[in-house]
């Protein structure tokens, strides 16, 4: 009798935003290492482009039959209209898979983004199994999970009370209640109906995770508690498996500009791929920037002034402030800044994969968040990790002078390296063989391999 071959092909769904794909494509690379076949299923907005570095990767994408208008709706609603349009296109396109595939690469499992949930549904109709890849992490899911719970109204009330706001999450010691990944500018509800969906994980067998160990065990344990299938933190992926996966044209003068500054000398400043600033917090910070006489290299990304295209609608005062120290782009190769030895620290919005890429490098952080789970990470780098200070509160040149002050300058910024550096050290060795993530992807892969043989 012919033995029946281990079934090889790994679907991927990955939310069509950076700080999405970034991670999928890192989970992609990592599994293709381990000898599985990766088709990506991607939708027609923001799709990653099949380049060298995967070229045995396969790329379909879906049509997301969304307007032009929708991108922008603000993420959340942007994908609450993305997971009505897309449900019956994925799972025709799941449909033609299973009817082309070969017996050497059929599919072992469809792994989806936590906010591509639209997916449930075909991987219960075709029976197949599947994974949720939860790009964030334990600490953030497990307040998605609370959230999803709350009554909306009396959760709004209670957090009009400084107190309340303060009041540390029991449990998540020390996240403060207004450190939720809540968001100004989306209704309760809307967030709500939207973590319900993310924690609600269906049929699938697992939960893969970008999140190690070292980073939060207590978050980690409580999150595999409240699940009944397991949960596998793999993280940080960028340290396993190099993925270039940019979605915007890297200007790497930067590079050129950093060779020249002196070294742990630099401020690095990017509020990721979707972080918007007014123009008076701009002028604040370019002020602050200037008064701390150190260098600094500043991603504005197109579009991420309101009402300006670029910079170009910035008072002139703008100019003056960074052309003596300053260097602004539109987006930068950033691990490769952060991996720089001109890079002191870095001011980040603490999207989940900028915090990680930091942590990664040892840089020590200037933490403004400005939305969802930003908030729960910069809390932790701040009083969990120590290797960073958050700018509460409106943004103020004076604050922004001695923060940039206490990281690049003073003896607390020593300190706060020092324990960056410690911590980039357990992060590496939770990637190699035998470390806690390393292990977690090998389990994951077994299991999977016993599953599907
Ligand atoms: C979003 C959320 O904000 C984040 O909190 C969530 O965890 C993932 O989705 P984003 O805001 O884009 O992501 O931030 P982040 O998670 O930090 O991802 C940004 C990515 O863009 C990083 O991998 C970073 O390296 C990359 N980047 C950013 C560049 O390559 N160049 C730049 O100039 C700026």
């Amino acid at each position: 009798m012919e033995k029946t071959k281990v079934k090889k092909r790994i679907v991927l769904v990955p939310v069509p935003a950076q700080g999405h794909v970034t991670p999928m494509m890192q989970l992609g690379k990592a599994l293709y290492l381990k000898g599985f076949s990766i088709t990506v299923v991607q939708t027609q907005y923001n799709r990653v482009s099949s380049s060298k570095d995967f070229s045995d990767f396969q790329f379909i994408t879906i049509p997301d039959s969304l307007p032009d208008s929708l991108i922008n709706l603000g993420a959340l609603q942007f994908l609450i209209k993305l997971n009505q349009t897309c449900e019956a296109s994925f799972k025709h396109c799941l449909g033609q898979l299973l009817q082309e595939q070969g017996n050497d690469d059929a599919i072992a499992c469809v792994v989806y983004d936590e906010y591509m949930y639209f997916s449930k549904a075909a991987v219960k109709e075709f029976q197949i199994p599947s994974v949720v890849f939860s790009t964030t992490n334990a600490t953030a899911f497990v307040c998605r999970s609370f959230l999803a719970k709350v009554n909306a109204d009396k959760f709004l009330i209670d957090m009009k009370d400084s107190e309340m706001q303060d009041k540390v999450f029991a449990g998540l010691h020390p996240l403060r209640y207004k450190d939720l990944p809540t968001s100004a500018f989306v209704p309760l509800e809307s967030i709500i109906k939207i973590y319900t969906e993310t924690v609600n994980i269906g049929t699938a067998s697992a939960v893969i995770i970008n999140s190690a160990s070292c980073l939060e065990s207590l978050s980690l344990a409580r999150l595999q508690q409240e699940l009944d299938v397991p949960v596998y933190p793999v993280g940080p992926l960028h340290i396993a498996a190099t993925a270039p996966s940019s979605l915007l044209e890297e200007d790497r003068s930067c590079i050129e500009w950093l060779n020249k500054q002196k070294p742990s000398s630099v401020i690095y400043i990017s509020l990721g791929s979707l972080g918007l600033m007014e123009t008076k917090d701009v002028l604040e910070m370019a002020q602050g920037l200037k008064n701390s006489n150190q260098p600094f290299l500043w991603v504005i990304r197109p579009g991420s002034i309101p009402t300006s295209e670029w910079t170009e609608s910035l008072p002139d005062e703008f100019s003056e402030l960074v052309s003596e120290r300053g260097y602004v782009v539109k987006w930068a190769p950033q691990m490769e800044v952060l991996r720089h030895s001109a890079v002191g620290g870095f001011w980040s919005h603490c999207g989940w994969n900028s915090t990680l890429e930091s942590l990664g490098e040892g840089v020590p952080m200037i933490c403004r968040p400005i939305t969802g789970d930003q908030r729960v990470n910069a809390r932790y780098v701040e009083s969990v990790w120590r290797i960073g200070v958050q700018l509460e509160g409106e943004l103020e040149k004076g604050t922004v002078e001695s923060a940039v002050k206490s990281l690049l300058v003073d003896e607390e910024g020593d300190e706060m390296r020092k324990r960056a550096i410690d911590l980039k050290e357990k992060l590496k060795a939770s990637a190699r063989n035998g470390g806690s993530s390393c292990s977690s992807l090998e389990d994951f892969v077994n299991s999977l391999k016993m599953k599907t043989s």
